[in-house]
């Protein structure tokens, strides 16, 4: 017997997460997508995306018969109907992109409205995971054109790579809703995670969302103002982040710096706020100053890969050949959305840089530059070759076990930029390369 019936519209990181983990929990659950090709290859087990655990939950929920995927919403709903149990709940997990002006656009959501109005069965809820505009759930609700059926607002957490432990493991469950009955029906779904909830209206849920990925931005863009003037001052942010983050009401995560803050997420609804913020003339400087900041650390890293290669901060980078190693936005996916790596590859593109890149996360397949294709090659040791210096972009554990003795064998000049300061200091300069970090390794070495 299953625990409740859902449909999960749209099978995205999100999507498919909340659908195998909701399957996972002991419900009946049904994922619709309009991508057919898609659809055919969940149907063989194929996910298509790089998300531990998500393959093994979703063979699992299919081999156990709570977990379907089917072309299009009505056609989710008719299979729950043909099985005798019509949906109780519809989740919304679609893309809402940023559209113009930085303000997410919602077509995704309206378009599986304008589908399901009529086919909905009786006081069905419908929730919104997908991140959106603070209002959409009053819009959806509009939308729907139905008293008997009541919106929720239920944002998602999931961290892309750790999504399926994020969602097992939440540090809280959202639940916004002017519906209470509504509210606790969605709130059920997840009972067995035993995470705190937090019940509210709709519209201070969608903000929730926002406020969250906006404040994360926040602490990574004032971390990597203050390992900039670590180096001024010739203090070690390492040692200065951990003695912040000992202080609970700081923290210890997100606190390491780098080459500036990318992906699907972090820049849209930093974005999308800045833009709402704007809409209701309340000036915003302090995300303002987020976005600029995260912007001005492309120009930082690539100022400080001139000096390490040319000597002098205003020397030429022209037909220097630069090892970049990695582009994802962050380790353990193969996502380039907004990745930092990108910004600044494409600056010191700009700025005459011949550029041989290595990922672990990208194998075969193209990665454009402003429109131009970017090297990649699948071979530490080969990228090397010949480089004046090697540019660490994203935290890839893996960079740490490289045998950085071969890699200082086949470079031009001796330099290692650790935009990440993933490296051990004392290996790579073992190697006899020169380690140059950020907002760290000014001082003398005291062991
Ligand atoms: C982010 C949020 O962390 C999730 O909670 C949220 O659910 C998700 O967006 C979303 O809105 O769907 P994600 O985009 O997967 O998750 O990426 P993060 O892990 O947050 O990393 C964002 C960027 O910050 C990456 O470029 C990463 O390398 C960088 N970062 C992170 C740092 O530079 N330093 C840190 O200490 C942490």
């Amino acid at each position: 017997m299953f625990a409740r019936r859902v449909v999960v519209v749209g099978t995205g990181y999100v999507g498919l997460t909340t659908g195998a983990c909701l399957a996972s929990l002991g419900h009946r659950v049904i994922c619709a997508d309009i991508d057919e090709a898609k659809v055919e290859r969940l149907r063989q087990g194929q996910i298509g995306i790089r998300e531990d655990g998500l393959a093994e939950l979703v063979s699992e929920g299919v081999v156990a018969g709570r977990l379907s995927f089917v072309i299009g919403a009505a056609a989710a709903l008719n299979e729950l109907e043909r099985e005798g149990a019509p949906v109780e709940v519809m989740f919304l997990c679609v893309p809402t992109p940023m559209g113009v002006g930085g303000i997410a656009d919602l077509a995704a959501v309206e378009a599986v409205i304008e589908e399901v109005r009529g086919a909905l069965p009786l006081s069905a809820v419908v929730v919104n995971k997908s991140t959106v505009p603070v209002g959409t759930a009053q819009r959806t609700t509009e939308l729907l054109e139905r008293d008997d059926i009541a919106v929720v607002s239920n944002p998602e957490f999931l961290r892309e790579g750790s999504a399926v432990h994020d969602f097992l493991h939440p540090d809280r469950i959202v639940v916004g809703s002017s519906s209470q009955d509504a509210a606790e029906r969605v709130a059920a779904l997840y009972a067995r995670l035993g995470a705190p909830m937090v019940f509210t209206d709709a519209a201070s849920s969608e903000m929730i969302k926002y406020a969250a990925n906006c404040f994360l931005a926040m602490k990574l863009s004032y971390v990597n103002a203050i390992a900039e003037l670590c180096e001024r001052l010739d203090a070690d942010v390492s040692d200065v982040t951990e003695g912040i983050g000992y202080d609970k009401r700081i923290g210890q995560s997100f606190l390491s710096p780098g080459p500036g803050w990318g992906g699907s997420c972090l820049p849209k609804d930093t974005h999308a706020l800045l833009q709402v913020a704007d809409a209701t003339d309340f000036e915003f400087p302090l995300l303002r100053a987020t976005i600029d900041t995260n912007i001005r650390q492309h120009q930082r890293m690539v100022d400080k890969i001139r000096t390490a290669v040319t000597g002098k901060r205003t020397g030429s980078l022209t037909r220097s050949r630069l090892a970049l190693f990695g582009l994802t936005f962050k380790a353990g996916t193969d996502d380039l959305r907004d990745s930092p790596a990108l910004g600044v590859a494409a600056l010191l593109r700009q700025a005459g840089a011949e550029l041989v890149a290595y990922d672990p996360g990208i194998r075969g397949d193209e990665v454009t530059i402003d429109g131009s294709l970017l090297t990649v090659v699948d071979d530490p040791y080969l990228a090397a070759k010949g480089a004046e210096a090697i540019v660490i972009l994203t935290e890839w554990p893996e960079f740490r076990t490289l045998d950085w003795s071969r890699l200082a064998g086949e470079m031009g000049r001796p330099a290692v930029i650790d935009t990440r300061n993933l490296l051990d200091p004392d290996v790579v300069r073992r190697a006899a390369l020169t380690w140059i970090g950020v907002g760290r390794g000014m001082k003398p070495n005291l062991s």
